[in-house]
């Protein structure tokens, strides 16, 4: 029970000089400020009683370390202190003491007064300056930075009553501002205990400003975080709510919430599709863990993908095939000129299916240069057997999970590109392109082959894993048509599955034909002109094809074709003229000066120089080969990056000419006296391969013998140390190749006569 005291009023003018010592051990009390104490000691107590009977008037100072036993001597207190007047005092229960305490003057100990069980000292008081009237400028900006700091400080402490910013704004004295404000604020006791030791007004105040400008920091820091944690709780909580709520009105409404539609969704699609029994179960599986995810986590949304896959793959859904022969042969026809072995190919196949609808189709690889009509062939093969096509271009594929897919585990994962392109069909029986078979790749992240294998087997593809749909999918009714341009990139297993079909390349009469029925009349169309508002001669083509492209196929052919197209078009649309009749001497106007200009002739003009053919995998192509001799001793030099093959080839058959030197009517003693140099020009190009034997010697031939060699005429074949001449590969490429450059004769190796036969070249 407290005792209340009533307060009395006593005169501080004149404070006394000697004062009872309360050490206080977790408080300081400034001039001017209330502080309510607890007494707990028993000398202390003594104190306070003595003082209520006198003055009231005591002087507190810090301890620097509570004492238990004995005394508060000099040594175990502050200095400085404040004295102070009891305004209240109350006993309670437990016989301590309630103090309501004013502070009232700043006092430094000047020394210690021995005797009673309490401390007294001798203390001189120190008093600020009255600054009333020369307050400096900076003073003011102090207090007034102050005041707005402490204001932010009241805001942000709930702890402090508002009124306290009020008695602040209305304290006029500096030194009593910072005491104040010192008093308030949550620092520690030995920052108040320095405060208190500060005489100097502006000091004082520098020194709270820099304790209150701290002070503010970690208030505003703190407040940050908790405004932040508050922020992330209150929207969680918010969307929490509002979900359970928009549940509540769906129910009352006789609605479902949007995931267990989609659930329905999934569960009647796998009805309707009539899924394979392993891919239902697979789906049902997972419709299962869809049912029981939150439809905002990532795995929904990654079970949703999955069953998306499985519930729009066709798994049952085929074209029914075109079976009239005599309408695919016309559409066959209208898509392709020439192309005689492809086009008997796939009406063989139809044929077939016919007569035997289970049958399985061969898979087709078309092989030859660009441009020869191989993509856009497999488009038309599909209209001619009324079934969807698709394409995907195996053109630097390195990867094995590109055709066969990502496990499902992988974040992102999806089908391999065959699944991919199945569902683009959207039939089970697509004609399948393969684009590009010769450019598949193969490195450390598997062979993409072994992969393709598996697709193209008969025996194997009507159960095709895909690592990502987990389930055998059956591609056994899929046509497949693979392209390439060279063969000899594709590795031998997946060759041996394909029936190879060349498309090699066109002659003059073929383009010139090819062009004028279907080129120009599909770019005119492109560019929005008429049958009658362009045409070309016949010799205008023959320009375009000779002096502006060198290519087996025909894709710079259209190219330059759309170009004059694009010209005209122009020309009509800024209405100056009506139609265009192309002549050869219109050309340049269109497409600039000939480019290509056959510098056969001229090149075989002196002995020494003799034209041979090699093959590319963009065409035939002529080959120069140039000898010299000079002063020197048997020597023979080869330049031109020539293989081995080549090298060798070369020195046999200089080795047959020193041998033959005689009935060559070449002198035998040149070779003492001279070396040899074999220059075969485009040195950029490596060359290889024993077909250039037959030309080399006759180069040699030609210089020993200073005969000029005919220049429209070119050779090729393989020639023995006996001078004997072997067959050679390629010859319808090299034909061609020769064809396009404008040469008349051709010598070839009497064993080559089979492939004229087998490829029909009939090339006047
Ligand atoms: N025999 C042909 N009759 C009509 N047009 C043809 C014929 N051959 C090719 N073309 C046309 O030539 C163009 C090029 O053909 P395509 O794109 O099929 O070449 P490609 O053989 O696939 O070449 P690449 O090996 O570079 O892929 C196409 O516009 C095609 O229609
Ligand atoms: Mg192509």
């Amino acid at each position: 029970m407290t005792q209340p005291q009533s307060s009395i009023e006593v005169k501080t003018d004149k404070l006394p000089e000697i004062l009872p010592i309360l050490p206080m051990i977790d408080a300081v009390l400034f001039p001017k400020m209330v502080l309510p104490l607890l007494v707990i000691q028993e000398r202390s107590i003594q104190l306070v009683d003595e003082a209520m009977s006198q003055n009231r008037i005591i002087g507190l100072v810090v301890a620097k370390e509570p004492i238990q036993e004995g005394t508060y001597t000099k040594k175990d207190l502050h200095e400085v202190g404040t004295s102070a007047l009891i305004l209240k005092m109350a006993k309670t229960e437990d016989n301590k003491l309630q103090l309501l305490t004013q502070g009232m003057e700043r006092f430094r100990v000047k020394e210690f007064i021995k005797g009673k069980p309490y401390p007294r000292a001798r203390v001189e008081y120190i008093k600020d300056e009255d600054k009333e009237d020369k307050k400096d400028k900076e003073i003011t900006a102090l207090m007034s930075n102050m005041i707005s700091q402490f204001t932010r400080i009241a805001e942000l402490s709930p702890g402090l009553p508002p009124e306290i910013v009020t008695m602040a704004n209305s304290i006029q004295e500096p030194g009593i501002l910072a005491d104040m404000v010192a008093s308030t604020i949550n620092s520690s006791l030995e920052e108040k205990q320095g405060v208190l030791e500060i005489f100097d007004v502006k000091k004082r105040l520098k020194e709270v400003t820099r304790l209150i400008t701290y002070q503010l920091e970690i208030l505003e820091l703190g407040n940050k975080i908790q405004s932040q944690v508050k922020g992330d709780m209150d929207k969680r909580q918010r969307e929490y709510y509002l979900r359970e709520q928009l549940k509540k009105i769906k129910e009352e409404l006789g609605e479902k919430d949007e995931a267990s539609v989609e659930i329905e969704d999934y569960r009647a699609k796998i009805e309707e599709k009539n899924l394979p029994e392993e891919a239902r179960k697979e789906a049902e599986r997972e419709l299962d863990r869809l049912s029981r995810m939150h439809p905002s986590s990532a795995e929904y949304t990654v079970a949703s993908t999955y069953l998306d896959w499985l519930t729009t793959l066709p798994w049952h859904d085929s074209t029914e095939d075109n079976l009239d022969i005599k309408m695919a042969k016309k559409v066959l026809d209208d898509d392709h000129y020439g192309l005689k072995e492809p086009k008997k190919r796939v009406i063989e196949y139809l044929a077939v299916r016919k007569l035997k609808p289970e049958s399985k189709g061969p898979i087709l690889c078309f092989a030859g240069p660009p441009g020869t009509g191989k993509t856009s062939m497999g488009n038309s093969i599909a209209r001619a057997l009324g079934r969807k096509f698709v394409r995907i271009s195996l053109g630097g594929v390195r990867d094995e999970a590109e055709i066969r897919g990502h496990r499902r585990t992988y974040v992102g994962a999806l089908p391999g590109r065959i699944i991919q392109g199945i569902r683009r069909s959207g039939s089970n029986n697509p004609v399948f392109m393969l684009d590009e078979i010769d450019k598949v790749g193969s490195d450390f992240r598997g062979d993409p082959s072994s992969a393709l294998l598996e697709v193209l087997d008969p025996e194997q593809n009507f159960s095709f894993s895909d690592h990502y749909l987990d389930v055998p999918f059956d591609l056994s009714k899929v046509m497949f048509i693979t392209t390439a341009n060279i063969l000899d990139t594709i590795p031998p297993a997946l060759r041996d599955r394909m029936e190879v079909l060349k498309l090699l390349g066109y002659t003059l009469d073929e383009k010139i034909k090819i062009a004028t029925r279907y080129l120009i009349p599909r770019q005119r169309d492109a560019h929005g002109l008429k049958s009658n508002q362009i045409s070309f001669t016949k010799g205008a083509l023959k320009q375009i094809i000779t002096g502006y492209t060198r290519e087996a196929g025909l894709r710079n052919l259209e190219r330059e074709i759309a170009t004059v197209c694009r010209g005209v078009a122009a020309n009509v649309a800024e209405g100056e003229i009506m139609s265009a009749k192309i002549r050869i001497d219109d050309i340049p106007k269109y497409l600039g000066p000939i480019r290509i200009i056959s510098d056969v002739k001229s090149r075989i003009s002196t002995p020494g120089i003799a034209l041979g053919l090699a093959w590319t995998p963009t065409g035939g192509e002529l080959l120069f080969i140039e000898a010299t001799a000079m002063k020197g001793k048997k020597g023979l030099t080869l330049t031109g990056q020539l293989g081995d093959v080549m090298k060798e080839s070369a020195t046999a058959a200089l080795s047959f000419i020193r041998a033959n030197a005689k009935s060559l009517k070449i002198d035998e003693d040149f070779f003492e006296t001279s070396d040899i140099h074999l220059h075969i020009p485009a040195g950029a190009i490596p060359k290889d391969g024993p077909s250039a034997g037959v030309t080399m010697l006759t180069a040699l031939v030609s210089l020993l013998t200073h005969k000029t060699i005919r220049n429209n005429l070119a050779m090729t074949g393989e020639i023995t140390l006996r001078g004997q001449v072997l067959p050679v590969g390629g010859i319808k490429e090299k034909v061609l190749g020769a064809h396009h450059a404008g040469i008349k004769t051709l010598i070839m190796p009497k064993q080559n006569e089979k492939d004229r036969i087998k490829n029909s070249i009939v090339i006047k």
